[in-house]
């Protein structure tokens, strides 16, 4: 059977049964941290580590007591283990540090049942899939580490106590995205923010504020209100741009706009942001919008009209000294303030979408944010369910950060083999991601570079590559691959029609460790040092370079590192050690960076 045949009849057979499988998990609500009826139910939660998965069939859930004396229920939740959410569970516990499995957590809380409103529990991100019960009945299930959810649970709330119980698995899957094979620590749980929220009947379920692309004196955008079934008066009020802009949705609660407005544009040395909001009736959501515009033109990388250059860094979604996901906006605060000290205005948040509070500092902080799903290397793009995951996880992304003005690319891939597959599937998401934002670019990473050792040159050849905006190449001359002559001899072709952002390179170090800056498995810093000062002398033959991103601000936990003495289970990329303590080639990293 002919590829598009055999591969039509498989997906649309998966289709359905993703489509079933995630029927619960609906589009979720824009921006809860503007809301003023969503509360956070963060904090110590009840748990039960399920190493068997057997709390379904045992009925977990249902969080029953014994009725009578000849009754006894072999599982509970309080007087228990506590965990923290949000927050992996594998840096709460000693023995939950390599774990991977089921974990139960529960907690109650109060509420007023009213239906004249709807009330929703909104999940900022669970990893890597969550199955939620409330009151002993199941509300949904969600797929994918890094995205939020969130579940209408207005049938299911009952006037006072409620009974919140959640399962939560991070076992890796061969068609899990990432799937079984990754460099970074594997973190379950509730790793993100958790919310309550009760709303009106008619409230502000989603927006988009941004310049019309093309413009830089249109605001343009929409809003979509949820419970709307006649046309709505809304107000979007921009007050430091005298806008006051009262809005009719059609029947089903959208209504799109332009207005003329001359906001001060957003950029990295002064990135001005406009509190915006939506009023309808008695809901209202607020926001912090900045308004610029991005695009490429030839090699060069625009940002409102003028060539840029991306001063980048990498860094996992991870507080090192505290070997956890971070969730916070003093975590976001500590990995950023890092990040500027060592003069960047641009960094990659490797490899997925890192929570809201990483998203937001960064652009009010001025940031440029390149932003990706994690289709990180190994992936069966045979497999019909990767492409529908991949497509859910795209669009989720795209979604949530959509009004994110420090965000200027969306990747979707990161070192994937060129194939049928993989060229069907990974072009199929450009375009994809195309129609849902054209205000933004494309991008994907790549390290299938070919060097041609008789003319000492590193060409790309690869379909991806020609269908993306901006092309990302991770190569680590000088750990990896050793310098097959004077760095100031390799020349570079690679996509010369569009701008080449250097979005991966460097080499490991045990900070305070020392040696011979010409010896690899010195795992000294010095060495370090060299690999990065000769890289900047490669990186002036590349006509094409318009950003360059270190791999890696910080160590970081992986199971990929066994080297007992320089390793001990971490990547020693960073160019700040687990610790917090700066090695030799940060210094090297600022200088190329104040230089330019
Ligand atoms: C790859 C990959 C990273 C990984 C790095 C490394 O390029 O994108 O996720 O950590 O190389 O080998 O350290």
């Amino acid at each position: 059977m002919p590829f598009f045949k055999s591969f039509k009849t498989c997906f649309l057979i998966v289709a359905f049964v993703c489509l079933t499988l995630n029927l619960a998990a609906q589009s979720f609500m824009m921006n809860p941290y503007g809301c003023k009826d969503a509360v956070l139910l963060n904090g110590r939660w009840n748990a039960i580590i399920d190493q068997y998965g057997r709390g379904e069939a045992k009925k977990f859930f249902q969080n029953r007591k014994p009725q009578k004396n000849t009754e006894f229920v072999e599982y509970s939740f309080d007087g228990g283990l506590r965990l923290d959410v949000p927050g992996d569970f594998n840096s709460q516990l000693p023995e939950l540090k390599y774990y991977e499995g089921n974990v139960w957590y529960q907690r109650t809380f109060m509420a007023k049942k009213d239906t004249s409103r709807r009330q929703y529990l909104y999940f900022a991100g669970v990893s890597y899939e969550a199955a939620v019960w409330l009151n002993g009945k199941k509300v949904g299930r969600h797929e994918g580490g890094f995205t939020p959810f969130q579940f209408d649970v207005s049938d299911q709330l009952v006037d006072g106590e409620n009974d919140l119980v959640i399962l939560v698995n991070n076992n890796r899957r061969v068609d899990g995205i990432p799937a079984m094979q990754f460099d970074w620590w594997n973190y379950g749980g509730i790793l993100r923010d958790v919310f309550f929220v009760d709303r009106p009947r008619v409230h502000v379920h989603d927006y988009k504020v941004q310049l019309k692309k093309g413009f830089e004196d249109v605001i343009a955008g929409y809003v979509q209100l949820e419970g709307a079934s006649s046309p709505q008066p809304v107000e979007l009020s921009v007050p430091e741009l005298n806008i006051k802009q009262q809005l009719t949705t059609d029947a089903k609660g959208r209504a799109s706009f332009e207005i003329a407005a001359k906001p001060q544009l957003w950029e990295p040395a002064a990135p001005r942001m406009y509190q915006v909001a939506f009023t309808v009736g008695s809901d209202a959501v607020s926001d912090e919008i900045g308004f610029r515009s991005i695009e490429v033109k030839g090699s060069d990388i625009l940002l409102n009209g003028k060539p840029v250059f991306l001063k980048g860094i990498n860094f996992h979604e991870e507080i090192p000294q505290r070997m956890g996901r971070a969730y916070s906006d003093a975590d976001a605060a500590m990995i950023l303030s890092e990040v500027k000290a060592l003069g960047c205005n641009f960094i990659r948040t490797a490899h997925y979408p890192q929570n809201e509070h990483i998203v937001r500092v960064a652009e009010k902080m001025g940031l440029m944010i390149w932003e990706e799903i994690p289709l990180w290397q190994g992936i069966e793009f045979s497999n019909p369910v990767i492409l529908k995951k991949a497509e859910t996880m795209l669009r989720e992304m795209i979604y949530r950060d959509k009004n994110r003005a420090g965000i200027i690319i969306w990747s979707i891939a990161n070192e994937t083999d060129p194939s049928e597959y993989r060229d069907k599937v990974l072009t199929g998401l450009v375009d994809m991601t195309r129609r849902l934002d054209g205000t933004r670019l494309v991008g994907a990473a790549f390290d299938n570079m070919t060097y041609h050792k008789d003319v000492s040159t590193f060409t790309l050849e690869d379909r991806l590559a020609e269908a993306v905006d901006v092309v990302g190449v991770n190569k680590y001359m000088g750990w990896y691959m050793p310098f097959p002559v004077e760095p100031e001899k390799i020349m570079w072709d690679v996509a010369v029609d569009k701008p080449l952002i250097m979005t991966e390179f460097g080499g490991e170090a045990l900070y305070g460790q020392h040696g011979s800056k010409d010896v690899a498995h010195s795992w000294s810093e010095e060495y370090q040092e060299e690999i990065y000062r000769k890289n900047y002398v490669m990186f002036e033959n590349i006509p094409n370079l318009r950003g360059t991103s270190p791999w890696v601000l910080f160590d970081f936990r992986s199971p990929y590192r066994c080297h007992q003495r320089n390793q001990e289970g971490w990547n020693r990329k960073g160019l700040v050690s687990d610790k917090g303590q700066r090695k030799k080639a940060w210094w090297v990293v600022k200088n190329f960076y104040e230089a330019r």
